[in-house]
């Protein structure tokens, strides 16, 4: 049987076609625009999202024998707030995971609500980013819009909906809505009465390899689809990826180098970071994980070529790359703000120990290296909670550069296991539907049978060293920065 997983990222949809062995068949990019409407807010349109998933589901079947299609599923951008009037059309444009204009409604859950009860009812506090402090901004910004509000959902639950007529969700996404009751998996009824949301407004939550409906007729017959094609409710990207790498059952961590940066640490148990500045989120594997997500990780590198170098051809910027490990010149990357640790969308990118013999070179390698650094931030937050890894696994587009993969496996002075695709959210959702079908029993079982590690980069003791005397510098930069940053946001 054939099974398609959709990846609704932030630059683009990706779908791809798998079959029942894991092999992909097709891959397939559309891309959609992203709007900044003004400094540090992100938006898009759902109706975008659903026209390219639409038009790329078109492109990747062409070729298919259609008739073994059997499922289909999702990882998608998480935390976007998409609401619905009651003619089901969409109110306004989706705030973004990575918008930082909730700080006021944020402030609000974390210093009047309190961490300590966010934490007990969600296992997580309030970031700009997160769903709850959005539904607050419109409620307190467009009142007219919060009106009509009549559904609530988060961005792949958007596709689902057009898909199926259901109004769904999973429980990985659920969990970055600071409306979920994590360690039990089911909203919270004391955080919807705060955030002023009816439970009507709110979706059926499923696991994310569960069976939500089957498309809906027209859909089915437009696509040349069979009638009872499975839809299985999918998981947020990072939760989806860490299925396509693997990264399921104890003890098991996943890097995604894309628009975000995240690491992601899988585990059997239920748990809680005291300082919450990583995130305590369900897993698609049915289980739990913790997870840091920096908010501009492989946007940063895309930044500096693309807009700044003006150049499309980064693989050559990075090949005159010589020195590891010595660079002078430090990049903070906080281009968009920072979630994890520092929750600050105040936060500003910022290149610091430039000289007049700087080069090109040093400015590239700053931006790949201060994307380590920052990651290193969560690690070391996971290290200070006694979780000890050796090993990780990579996916997302900056996994594309063997540069990129040996900086972080040096800079966090762990193996990195290369894993034969790296488009982690696109292949756990097409897995996910293979649960949801029964081809497979369980999460670990598919992921244990069907993810092959086909590399490892192993971390030079002597560049390690190197590393961890810049890292020890890099850290005192963004303390001595903090105060410029709130003067520079007024
Ligand atoms: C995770 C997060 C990002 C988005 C990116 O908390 O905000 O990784 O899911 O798509």
């Amino acid at each position: 049987m054939l099974y398609i997983g959709v990846d609704l990222g932030t630059s683009a949809v990706k779908l791809l076609l798998m079959d029942g062995e894991g092999k992909i068949l097709n891959v397939v990019s559309k891309e959609y625009p992203l709007y900044f409407p003004k400094p540090g807010w992100s938006e898009q349109k759902p109706e975008d999202w659903y026209e390219q998933t639409f038009a790329g589901l078109k492109e990747l079947l062409a070729d298919a024998d259609k008739s073994q299609v059997a499922g289909i599923s999702f990882g998608g951008q998480m935390h976007g707030l998409v609401i619905l009037d009651k003619e089901d059309q969409v109110i306004r444009p989706a705030l973004l995971w990575n918008d930082g204009r909730t700080q006021e409604e944020s402030d609000y859950l974390n210093e009047v609500i309190g961490k300590e009860t966010l934490s007990g009812y969600t296992a997580n506090i309030s970031f700009a980013g997160f769903t709850a402090s959005k539904i607050l901004w419109v409620k307190n910004k467009e009142p007219e819009n919060f009106a009509k509000i009549e559904k609530i959902m988060l961005p792949k639950d958007f596709l689902a909906y057009k898909l199926t007529g259901v109004h769904c969700t999973d429980v990985s996404d659920a969990s970055g809505m600071l409306l979920f009751d994590v360690k039990n998996r089911c909203w919270s009824k004391e955080m919807c009465e705060i955030c002023d949301v009816k439970p009507s407004q709110l979706a059926a939550v499923y696991e994310s390899y569960e069976k939500v409906g089957v498309l809906l007729p027209e859909i089915a017959d437009e696509l040349g689809l069979p009638h009872s094609v499975v839809v299985a409710a999918g998981a947020g990207d990072n939760a989806a990826a860490a299925v396509g790498t693997g990264t399921v059952g104890d003890n098991m961590c996943n890097i995604s180098l894309g628009t975000s940066g995240t690491i992601f640490i899988s585990s059997h148990k239920f748990g809680v970071d005291k300082f919450n500045a990583l995130h305590s989120f369900a897993h698609a594997d049915g289980h739990y994980h913790l997870m840091g997500c920096m908010l501009s990780a492989a946007s940063c590198n895309k930044w500096w070529m693309d807009d700044i170098l003006k150049t499309k051809d980064y693989a050559a910027e990075q090949a005159a790359i010589e020195k590891l490990g010595d660079n002078h010149v430090y990049f903070l990357p906080y281009l968009m703000g920072e979630r994890s640790p520092h929750n600050n969308p105040d936060a500003r990118g910022t290149f610091i120990g430039m000289t007049m013999d700087t080069t090109r070179e040093d400015m590239t390698q700053a931006v790949l290296e201060g994307v380590a650094f920052a990651l290193r931030d969560s690690l070391e937050v996971a290290k200070s909670l006694g979780i000890n890894l050796e090993r990780t696994k990579i996916c997302g587009g900056g996994a594309k550069s063997p540069l990129w993969k040996k900086i972080i496996a040096n800079v966090l002075n762990l193996k990195v296991d290369v894993i034969e695709s790296e488009e982690g959210p696109g292949l756990g959702g097409a897995m996910l539907a293979a649960v949801a079908c029964g081809e497979y029993a369980s999460v670990e079982e598919i992921a244990g049978k069907l993810v092959k590690v086909v590399d490892t980069i192993e971390p030079d003791p002597a560049l390690v060293a190197k590393y961890e005397a810049r890292y020890a510098q890099f850290k005192e930069i963004y303390p001595a920065c903090k105060p410029l940053y709130d003067i520079i946001a007024k």
